[in-house]
């Protein structure tokens, strides 16, 4: 189910008693790194409650069409636009034919029209409902005019509530959210937890004067974005930067080595794949001034200490990511440099960049790079920052999974 991380599902739930199982697919889904969203019809909320729902996904949960308080929290449209699939489970005979009919009478029905995602339907209801010829007529008509993005799981054959015997009843949470999951494509990253430093810090010298760089972070927001589409969990770890996060990213700002120093420690244990992009400050004043330093004659000394290595930290931590990837920006002999830090830092691989040239590099969008590793070099002309972020990280990805298989190999000697 690792391909349900970072996905948005809204969940359409119609009034049918195996309701009650819904909770459960929410925490199903939930757990397997989904954002859910649910959405009740009128008839839902005979059977079960919305508290129950939003406790379990965390989110709102949305039942009326024109409440002015859930429009101004995330719209109709807005929220048709949010999903990446909608799951309507228990899907009601009723409900199919309000689909069928293309209606638009309460906010899921609604929903389905305004909304370009796939859906999917998990039906309940009794075995003669199910059989019944407009049932199969709507049901095939969905089929007809959706396609693709249209598909049924189940319903599966027993008892049923009514105690009838036959085809009609929910398939089980665990079973739909199986179902949905093989929906999405797994990428290199499924399944994997990515940390990503980006960005400049800041030193404070006084309450408003600071030491920092010309690092935009554009490089480490592109990886956060090529590590995402590659269906990794991404923490972007920004210092403070001009650009928006991508979407989906866990973002935890900081301002100075210290706080990003802190922020990595946070998420060891839970990252496979560490990526050092920031351009962390080498030193910070010894002392930051409790008031403005005041202008006094023609020169001041400002006494610095060193700030801690957050990659080195986190390449020897006693529960260290797999993979560990570090930056190089240097102004000449990028090689020396570059190989000297991937064994000092006790790196996997290193990315360096000739910063020397102002037709690349910090605040440009193209960069041109070399990749480190142990075993070699790999070169990277020219190029925007999001191709070359997509190509690295096929290459950490790769890295990665390789290293994962041999700590998971048996020892064929014993
Ligand atoms: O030693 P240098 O600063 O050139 O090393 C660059 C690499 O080390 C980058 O990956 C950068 O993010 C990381 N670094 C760090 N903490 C520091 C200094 C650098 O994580 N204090």
């Amino acid at each position: 189910m690792q391909q349900l991380a970072n996905k948005r599902i809204l969940l359409g739930i119609s009034g049918g008693i195996a309701a009650y199982k819904s909770a459960e697919l929410v925490r199903i889904l939930t757990k397997a790194g989904a954002e859910v969203r649910v959405v009740m019809t009128q008839g839902a909320l005979e059977f079960i409650t919305p508290l129950t729902l939003q406790a379990l996904s965390g989110n709102p949960v949305h039942h009326t069409l024109l409440d002015e308080e859930a429009e101004a929290g995330m719209g109709h449209i807005e929220l048709a636009r949010w999903a990446d699939v909608i799951l309507i489970a228990p899907a009601t005979a009723d409900l199919i034919a309000r689909l069928a009919a293309g209606m638009g009478d309460e906010l899921l029905t609604t929903l389905v029209l305004a909304s370009k995602a796939p859906v999917f339907l998990a039906p309940a209801m009794n075995q003669q409902m199910w059989a019944a010829p407009t049932t199969q007529a709507n049901l095939q008509t969905l089929a007809d005019l959706k396609g693709d993005d249209f598909g049924l799981f189940g319903p599966d054959a027993g008892v049923q509530a009514c105690g009838d015997v036959g085809p009609g009843r929910m398939l089980e949470p665990v079973d739909i959210a199986a179902l949905l999951a093989k929906r999405f494509q797994a990428g290199v990253l499924t399944g994997k937890k990515v940390v990503i430093t980006a960005g400049p810090t800041r030193e404070a010298l006084d309450p408003v004067r600071y030491i920092s760089n010309h690092s935009s972070g554009k490089m480490g927001y592109a990886l956060a974005q090529a590590a995402l589409d590659a269906g990794a969990q991404v923490t972007l770890i920004s210092g403070p930067v001009r650009i928006a996060a991508p979407d989906r990213v866990t973002l935890v700002n900081t301002v100075s080595a210290q706080d990003m120093l802190e922020a990595s420690m946070a998420c060891m244990g839970e990252c496979d794949l560490f990526i050092a992009s920031a351009a962390v400050a080498d030193y910070r004043p010894a002392d930051v001034a409790k008031h403005k330093i005041k202008k006094a004659g023609d020169d001041i000394q400002i006494t610095l200490t060193k700030n801690p290595d957050i990659v080195a930290t986190v390449a020897n931590h006693e529960q260290r990511p797999t993979t560990v990837i570090g930056f190089a920006a240097e102004t000449n002999d990028v090689d020396g440099y570059a190989r000297g830090k991937l064994a000092s830092k006790r790196l996997d691989m290193i990315v360096a960049n000739d910063v020397s040239r102002s037709d690349i590099g910090f605040n440009s969008d193209d960069n041109a790079v070399t990749l480190y590793s142990r075993d070699g070099h790999q070169d990277f002309e020219r190029m925007s920052k999001s191709l070359l972020a997509t190509k690295l990280i096929q290459a950490f990805a790769e890295r990665l999974s390789n290293t994962q298989l041999l700590q998971t190999e048996p020892d064929n000697g014993q």
